[in-house]
């Protein structure tokens, strides 16, 4: 009897794209950028690259790797690598602790993904045009101020990453997230460029390349660890479920530095453009998490052709919030799919983002 193939990644450009897509996300703008502040600017950044090299390109081809000698759900590829090498059962742990904070991100990054909403249609609206630091501010605490308000927008960032899942791969993500990371990428240089018409810019530059390595500490080296692990998706099953559907020719190191090298420049990018508006406005950058929802709508609100420009920024926010949170959904789903169904095999296709495979998607062998 035929026995069925593992299903694998239609293309390399493909699997690039869907590990992309769960890469860069609201970390790399909203979560890079208070970190930065909070961590006292240069000190955390230069650690943060550094981790990045040093750590999470290592450890990014390891996920790649072992899920693509497991082929399984985290949890079973752990359990079964673990046996097949005489090691103790207990490192399954690794896969039950991937797909549980994968799971427990999620419960807080479908918030921030609804504030993201919420502010995309206020752009549509014209909500922040001529705002200053004070109104913008206050937008921002009222929404936080409401419970039913951050509800409804965390709902419906929910209810949408769940519709695509449910649903399954579509085509048609893959070519948005195609097109969604030039687009990122060139919008942020926009920012970047009012960002130097502030005549901050220095000021910006500084506080992010120039370290005082007085405000360096033990917490600020492990902000900058959980940093790299958070933008590049790491330790959250998320990336050896992709490794499973990875086939042997792919060169999974110079990937990584692809995947890597986007990732790390939409966040300074981001970095670039925010402090400007942070200094030009007294604000504080340790602001904390709202530092973009208070810092990118006054720049929008301020600048020639912001309201375009700020809609796009918010919905290129949010569908960058989307296909990171799909992918935060999907070991998870795997998991659940397999004790349900009794299969050890990983399903047909991943649910979540751009898996495009040629069909059929299970080759007999
Ligand atoms: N890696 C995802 C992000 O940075 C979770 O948003």
């Amino acid at each position: 009897m035929a026995k069925l193939a593992h299903a694998q990644w239609s293309s390399r450009m493909t699997f690039v794209l869907a590990a992309a897509g769960s890469a860069v996300g609201l970390g790399n703008i909203w979560r890079f950028s208070y970190m930065v502040g909070e961590n006292g600017g240069a000190a955390f950044v230069l650690v943060y690259l550094a981790c990045v090299a040093l750590v999470g390109l290592p450890i990014l081809v390891a996920e790649w790797l072992i899920g693509r000698r497991g082929q399984k759900n985290p949890i079973d590829t752990m359990a079964e690598q673990a046996r097949q090498n005489g090691k103790p059962a207990a490192w399954l742990g690794i896969g039950v602790s991937g797909v549980l904070a994968a799971f427990l991100i999620l419960s807080f990054y479908s918030v921030i993904g609804g504030w993201s909403l919420n502010y995309t249609l206020g752009s549509v609206i014209g909500t922040f045009s001529g705002g200053d630091a004070d109104s913008i501010g206050g937008m921002f605490s009222a929404m936080l101020a409401s419970p039913g308000e951050l509800l409804g927008w965390h709902t419906a960032f929910m209810v949408l990453v769940i519709a695509i899942v449910a649903r399954g791969v579509t085509k048609g993500l893959e070519s948005a997230v195609r097109s969604m990371m030039p687009a990122l990428v060139i919008l942020m240089l926009v920012l970047v460029g009012y960002g130097m018409t502030t005549g901050h810019f220095g000021e910006a530059v500084a506080f992010m390349f120039r370290p005082d390595w007085s405000a360096l500490s033990g917490g600020v080296v492990l902000a900058a660890m959980g940093q790299a692990f958070f933008t590049l998706s790491l330790g959250m099953g998320i990336m050896m479920a992709y490794g499973s559907y990875l086939g042997q020719d792919v060169n999974l190191i110079s990937t990584a530095r692809t995947v890597i090298i986007l990732d790390t420049v939409i966040a300074l990018l981001a970095g670039l453009a925010i402090f400007p508006i942070v200094f030009a406005n007294g604000l504080s950058p340790g602001e904390g998490p709202g530092l973009i929802f208070v810092t990118l709508p006054l720049a929008f609100g301020n600048m020639a052709g912001g309201t375009v420009l700020g809609l796009i920024f918010f919905l290129l926010l949010t569908f960058a919030a989307l296909t990171s949170a799909i992918s935060l959904l999907e070991p998870t789903v795997e998991v659940t799919i397999q004790v349900a169904s009794g299969e050890t095999r990983q399903p047909a296709v991943p649910s979540g983002i751009v898996p495009s495979f040629d069909s059929p998607t299970q080759q007999a062998t």
